[in-house]
C-alpha cells in the first residue's frame, strides 16, 4: 500500500533525524524525490556528500556510480546505501579497466606520453582510480568547459571518457577543430577512421542511450509548429542536436534556464522525462514541454521507486542495513585524487 509506505518512510526519517541523509538526483521519480533532504545534479550531490560529516546513513537515490562517488568522498563511519543495487548507468558500463589500460598503452606510445586522461563522473570507481593515478581528473556536465580547458593546459593531448558527446561538445565549444578530435573504438582497441592526425582530443566511443533518442528532426518539427519555441538539451546529446538547440548544459543548467525565462516562454526540454515532467508541473507560468514525449526516461534511474525506498528504510529501522555500496581502499584512494582535483577547481 503506497500510503502506508509513505507514512513509514516519514516516521523513520523523523526518528533518525540528522543521522540520516536522503539525497536524490533530478532524474528520480517524484514518489522518491518528495523525501529528499537534498536534490541536485551529479556535481551538487558529490559536493553534498563531501561536505556532510553528521549523517551516518546516506540513502542515495540515483545510480550506482553516484553512490560509489559518495562513498569515496565520505568518511569510513558513513554508510552509503543505494535502494536498488541494480540501478547502474549504461554509459558508465561502456568503459572498463581492461579496455582503458589497452587504450592508454596505445595512446601514450603514439603521443610520446604527452596525454592526460579525463573521465566523466558517469564512470565506475575503477575508471576514476585509473585516471587519478595517471594525473587525470573527473569532470561533470556542470563544469566540463572549465575542467577540460584546465586539462588542455596540462598536456598536449587529452583522452576523454566514456561519453563521446559531452567530450565532443565541450572540445568544439573550446575551439578545438573537428579535424583534431579523434574517436577511440574501445571494442576494437583502435582509433576509428584514423587519419593519422595529431589528435588533440581523443574521445571514447560511449554514449547515453536516453540522450541518444533526441534528434535534429524533432527540433525542426517543433520549430515549424511553434516558431517562438526555445529548445534546451542536456550536453550528453549529439553535437548536431546541441547545435540545433538554443542552449545546452547539465540538468542544473536546464533548470536554471527555465527558472530565469520570462513567464509565458515556450521551452522544449531534451533530457530524462522524469525531470521534464517535474519542470512542467513546477513551472505552470511557462509553457514547458517534452522535446520527445516518447520513452525518454532513464530506466536505470527509474529502478529506485517507492517500494525499494520503503524497504531500504525498513531495513535501516531494523538495524539491518542492506544494499550498502562500498569501494575498496586502494580504488577509493586514487579515485578520490581525481575527484578532489575536480572539486578544487569547481
Ligand atoms: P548531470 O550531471 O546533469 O546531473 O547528469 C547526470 C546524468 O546521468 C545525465 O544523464
Ligand atoms: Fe546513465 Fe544516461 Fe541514465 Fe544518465 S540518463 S544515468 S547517463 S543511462
Amino acid at each position: 500500500d503506497p500510503q502506508a509506505q509513505i507514512a513509514r518512510i516519514r516516521q523513520i526519517k523523523a526518528d533518525m533525524g540528522t543521522e540520516l541523509l536522503i539525497v536524490a538526483h533530478h532524474y528520480q521519480k517524484d514518489e522518491v524525490v518528495q523525501f529528499a533532504d537534498a536534490r541536485g545534479d551529479s556535481l551538487k550531490l558529490a559536493q553534498v556528500a563531501a561536505s556532510n560529516h553528521t549523517a551516518k546513513q546516506i540513502v542515495f537515490c540515483g545510480v550506482h556510480f553516484m553512490a560509489e562517488t559518495a562513498d569515496i568522498l565520505t568518511s569510513d563511519d558513513q554508510r552509503v546505501i543505494l535502494p536498488d543495487p541494480m540501478a547502474g548507468c549504461s554509459m558508465a558500463d561502456m568503459a572498463n579497466s581492461y579496455q582503458l589500460t589497452e587504450a592508454w598503452q596505445a595512446l601514450t606510445a603514439r603521443l610520446s606520453g604527452d596525454i592526460i586522461p579525463v573521465t566523466y563522473v558517469n564512470s565506475t570507481a575503477a575508471i576514476k582510480a585509473f585516471v587519478g593515478e595517471h594525473g587525470g581528473i573527473v569532470v561533470t556536465s556542470g563544469n566540463a568547459p572549465k575542467i577540460v580547458s584546465w586539462a588542455l593546459q596540462q598536456a598536449k593531448h587529452l583522452l576523454f571518457l566514456p561519453d563521446q558527446h559531452l567530450g565532443r561538445n565541450t572540445a568544439l565549444a573550446l575551439g578545438v577543430p573537428a579535424s583534431e578530435i579523434g574517436l577511440w573504438n574501445a571494442q576494437a582497441g583502435q582509433l576509428e577512421a584514423d587519419t593519422g592526425a595529431d589528435y588533440r582530443v581523443i574521445l571514447w566511443n560511449g554514449y547515453c542511450s536516453v540522450h541518444q533518442q533526441f534528434n535534429v528532426a524533432q527540433i525542426t518539427g517543433l520549430r515549424q509548429k511553434y516558431p517562438d519555441v526555445k529548445v534546451i538539451v542536456h550536453s550528453e546529446c549529439q553535437h548536431a542536436v546541441v547545435m540545433a538547440a538554443d542552449a545546452s548544459g547539465s540538468t542544473r543548467d536546464l533548470i536554471d534556464y527555465i527558472q530565469q525565462a520570462p513567464a509565458g516562454t515556450r521551452i522544449a526540454v531534451g533530457t530524462d522525462n522524469n525531470l521534464v515532467g517535474r519542470l512542467i508541473r513546477e513551472n505552470p507560468d511557462k509553457k514547458v514541454m517534452y522535446l520527445n514525449p516518447m520513452s525518454c526516461a532513464c530506466i536505470l534511474m527509474n529502478r529506485i521507486d517507492l517500494p525499494h525506498l520503503a524497504w531500504t528504510m525498513d531495513q535501516l529501522a531494523a538495524h539491518q542495513p542492506a544494499n550498502q555500496i562500498t569501494v575498496d581502499a586502494t580504488t577509493a584512494h586514487w579515485a578520490k585524487v581525481a575527484l578532489d582535483r575536480m572539486l578544487k577547481l569547481s
